[in-house]
């Protein structure tokens, strides 16, 4: 690394909050499915901002329509109607089950009012004491006070507590333990990400999303898929619900939803949307003609003949490749997901993973305690996910167990 990218870390890191722990490089720009460092380094950017950049950077689409609407009009309050408004709320009503969109800037936005929203409709269908949610062990929904409250792991940090009451557990892909908690008269909600990206890149499987379909329609209790990290196209169809096919009441979207711009919605059917009434829930940037413009156009670009079905195929030579890699030698010890949302476990510790992919030109991101989580743009091309597969070989073998 050169003095100078040495020089920005440290500055840099003086300045900020330490939320994370600072990477070894300084990233300057991106094209396509590249980002490259301040040193001039090539990345091919398996991570894509951690699931984002579903279109890679500096898409020509995205780069017009910003540069567009920006000169138009960036922002006005929300209760405005505006053409992009309309544009990416029908765009996506129409391409999916939900009849109602909220737009918000980001995931926990999105999941903090689709909490909200079951709350306030089982206040009014069931009545008050119907307040309790059921999440899931090793889910991950997002850092704010809602959000944090159906994320297990942050009850394990005493020092922000207490979190909100009222939060039962369950274990992913059981439901019997989901039986267990669940009650007509006090469960408004039950939270589920259809595939866990956090805790690991384990999928929930079609039967188990359908039992609890069922178990929720017996129940009166609202599904909220939080489809966050696996919307919009990540898992080979346009929305994570489709792969299962059981619909859910309400959906969380962010991420890949903007492609790098923050943007993100809550999607509803009517009768649970309807339950947000004026004065119960807002937001200042949410649903900004620029945040519209932005995700209207990335509908745009994932809806086109053909789009989805290059994602399909290059997640199939994805797991091809990686099943390849751990037939052979015996570095890999587990691989999960769906899509281009990939956890691969190996016998190495999952920093030295990281470091060497790096190092090799690759990036990709830490999931659970030690899983190797490849999220790239979901323009990969097929030449794209073999030079993937060839760091990944080339960097397994290249560790000491
Ligand atoms: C499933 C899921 N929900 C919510 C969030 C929170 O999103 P954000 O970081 O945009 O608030 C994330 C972020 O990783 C996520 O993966």
């Amino acid at each position: 690394m050169s003095q100078e990218a040495q020089n920005i870390i440290d500055e840099s890191f003086s300045y900020l909050v330490k939320t994370y722990a600072p990477q070894p490089v300084v990233m300057d720009y991106g094209e396509g499915c590249y980002a490259y460092d301040t040193d001039g380094k090539k990345y091919l950017d398996c991570a894509a901002g951690i699931a984002v950049a579903s279109l890679g950077h500096a898409h020509p689409a995205l780069l017009k329509t910003i540069n567009e609407q920006a000169a138009r009009m960036m922002t006005c309050q929300a209760s405005y109607a505006t053409k992009e408004k309309l544009k990416a709320a029908r765009l996506l009503v129409k391409t999916s089950c939900f009849d109602q969109v909220y737009f918000s800037n980001s995931g926990t936005e999105s999941v903090e009012a689709s909490l909200k929203c079951a709350r306030k409709w089982a206040y009014d269908e069931k009545g008050a004491q119907a307040n309790e949610i059921i999440a899931f062990r090793k889910s991950f929904h997002g850092r704010t006070y809602g959000s944090a409250s159906v994320t297990e792991k942050f009850h394990s940090q005493p020092f922000f507590g207490p979190y909100l009451g009222g939060i039962k557990w369950a274990e992913f892909n059981d439901i019997e333990s989901v039986k267990a908690v669940a009650s007509k008269e006090t469960t408004a909600a039950i939270i589920i990400e259809p595939v866990q990206g956090e805790g690991g890149l384990t999928p929930a499987t079609p039967e188990f999303m359908q039992d609890l379909r069922e178990l929720c329609d017996e129940l009166n209790i609202c599904l909220i898929f939080d489809e966050v990290q696996a919307g919009f196209g990540r898992l080979g169809s346009l929305h994570a619900y489709e792969s299962f096919g059981v619909e859910p009441d309400i959906a969380a979207w962010a991420k890949g939803m903007g492609s790098g711009f923050p943007v993100g919605a809550m999607a509803a059917k009517e009768k649970f949307g309807k339950a947000i009434v004026v004065g119960t829930h807002g937001t200042t940037y949410g649903g900004n003609p620029l945040a519209c413009a932005v995700a209207a156009t990335v509908m745009e670009e994932l809806t086109k003949p053909g789009f989805l079905a290059h994602a399909q195929k290059v997640s199939t030579l994805m797991f091809d490749g990686l099943n390849e890699i751990k037939r052979a030698s015996n570095k890999i010890t587990d691989i999960r997901g769906m899509g281009l949302m990939i956890g691969v476990d190996t016998v190495f510790d999952i920093k030295s993973v990281l470091g060497g992919l790096q190092k090799n030109g690759m990036m990709a991101t830490q999931a659970g305690k030690g899983t190797l989580r490849i999220t790239p743009p979901l323009i990969l091309s097929e030449d794209e996910a073999k030079e993937a597969l060839y760091i990944i070989k080339t960097t397994l073998s290249e560790l000491e167990e």
